[in-house]
């Protein structure tokens, strides 16, 4: 057995299945790009039959993205099989990721197929993968709740038929680290031709075990863990990459694996995740949450002051967590700015570039210090757009405690700029108000969040919102020393997504198909 473990990340996948969540073409590229940074040696792009949206995202980072094996997901259908071929086709290592349920309830209720029919899809569908590409993974879907010589007969057939990675998902984690330990170890030990595939585990969070289920199966000869950044993912989420890759690096002498992961990129990952899904991160969540390095006691922070590892087992520095360092102000210049953009990550063509100054000039001019958690904020804002049917003109409002709240705003929509007014339960709401009466979009708030995002009373609030249209959910995020400006301008980037989205349909907004 190796000592390597090869990180195939689904964030774009299952993660994307998070409920509500929603990321368009622009963000899952730039996602992709940072997941390329941070060194994972698989990123599943997306499930290409699903939806236009998803199609074309697998096509694009295929295109783009360059390094880590880009996969696409697929049903046993020929449809779904041919339709992953033609959005990874131009990818330099393209894998074909298809699966089956092979527990007896699925297979009764769900595909009402018998064990010899699913054996047959399952052995079709990797046979027509392996037409198109030489990296063909094969998922038992609800693996933890199969019959195990159900799983060894069906594993290697599929390998016979070509899969070169086998996975086991833990799909509705149920299971425990003992048992899922063994399934794993049984397969690899009872299936005749277990050498020629490399085997790979999948755990959901429902019982909060996706992590520790993992890691156990890694022990037990799993070579491939499929994870997602922050743990999101279906109902309560994916095993968390962030924690399995540094359990695996903080316990090196218990584990002795290693992956090919840059940890200065994770926290930055995170932030990007957390903000473009519009999905926060709870303050105690390991490894990434605000909390996670933060020391409340007298008695921890003493112990810190005077060595740092009697409470820290981790150096927050290796996952790239720097106390928001102090960067640039007023009078720096676009050359400077470029250079610590560069250092932060991002890659901006030149007219990302542009804009992205004009927002940092005009923020400079209202905040003194700016550093490089207030950079990432605006780059964020700047990165997801869209293009932009209406743009925040001019904004007034009037709130106080015994005053009825009122706020006008002016929205420019490419040649005029239409004014409207509105009163509401609060600035935020009276504001957000007036946009619908110039828009005449019948958009929901469904969510809310505002963040500051550094210290200190000029700091930079960041608001996230979640708004519905129809049955679907668009994210809009906004930045700004003023939180009701923030807010505003949030919205408006979510009700441009909404009329993108319109635009590109004609008009006639898109049934939303399902996703499996
Ligand atoms: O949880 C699951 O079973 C899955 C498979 C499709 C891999 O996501
Ligand atoms: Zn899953």
């Amino acid at each position: 057995m190796g000592n390597r473990v090869y990180i195939f990340d689904t964030t774009l996948r299952d993660g994307e299945q998070s409920p509500g969540v929603s990321l368009n073409v622009q963000e899952k590229l730039e996602i992709a790009r940072q997941l390329a940074r941070l060194g994972v040696d698989i990123i599943e792009a997306g499930f290409p039959i699903v939806s236009r949206g998803d199609f074309e995202s697998v096509k694009i980072i295929s295109q783009k993205v360059k390094g880590p094996v880009i996969a696409a997901l697929a049903r046993t259908a020929d449809q779904d099989v041919d339709a992953a071929w033609e959005a990874l086709k131009k990818a330099e290592t393209p894998r074909i990721h298809t699966f089956i349920a092979t527990s007896p309830i699925h297979m009764q209720y769900k595909l009402q197929k018998n064990p010899d029919e699913v054996i047959e899809a399952a052995v079709h569908a990797v046979k027509r993968a392996r037409g198109y590409v030489e990296d063909v993974e094969f998922s038992c879907e609800d693996g933890s709740r199969s019959e195990m010589e159900f799983l060894c007969r069906i594993v290697t057939a599929v390998i016979e038929a070509g899969a070169t990675t086998i996975n086991i998902p833990d799909t509705v984690g149920y299971s425990t680290p003992e048992e899922y330990a063994a399934i794993i170890r049984t397969l690899r030990e009872k299936v005749p031709n277990s050498d020629r595939a490399r085997f790979s585990v999948h755990c959901h969070n429902d019982l909060g075990l996706a992590v520790a289920n993992s890691l156990a199966a890694i022990e037990a000869g799993a070579e491939q863990v499929e994870c997602a950044v922050n743990g999101i993912g279906e109902r309560a989420g994916n095993a968390s990459l962030e924690e399995i890759v540094m359990a695996l690096y903080t316990r090196r002498m218990v584990y002795q694996k290693e992956t090919g992961i840059n940890y200065g990129e994770i926290y930055r990952t995170s932030r990007m995740i957390s903000t473009l899904t519009g999905m926060p991160i709870q303050p105690n969540k390991a490894i990434v949450g605000k909390n996670a390095f933060s020391h409340e006691s007298g008695i921890h922070q003493d112990g810190v002051l005077k060595e740092r590892t009697t409470y820290e087992i981790m150096n927050p520095q290796l996952i790239g967590l720097f106390h928001n360092n102090l960067v640039l102000g007023k009078h720096s210049g676009r050359h400077a700015f470029r250079e610590r953009l560069q250092e932060l990550g991002f890659e901006l063509n030149d007219d990302e570039l542009n804009r992205a100054f004009n927002l940092f000039k005009a923020l400079a001019d209202r905040k003194k210090q700016i550093t490089s958690h207030d950079i990432e904020a605006i780059i964020k804002e700047e990165l997801g757009a869209i293009p932009e049917k209406y743009r925040l003109d001019y904004l007034h409002f009037f709130s106080g405690s015994k005053v009825v709240p009122t706020a006008t705003v002016g929205l420019f929509d490419g040649e005029t700029v239409i004014e409207e007014a509105s009163i509401g339960d609060g600035p935020v709401d009276a504001a957000l108000k007036a946009v619908d009466r110039i828009t005449q979009l019948n958009t929901v708030l469904n969510e809310y969040s505002l963040n500051a995002i550094t210290g200190g009373k000029d700091a930079l609030g960041e608001v996230t919102v979640r708004v519905q249209f129809n049955d679907r959910f668009f994210i809009g995020r906004g930045v700004s020393t003023d939180v009701i400006e923030a807010s505003v301008k949030a919205y408006i980037d979510a009700v441009n997504k909404v009329a993108y989205e319109l635009e590109k349909n004609g008009n006639s907004f898109p049934k939303v198909e399902t996703k499996e």
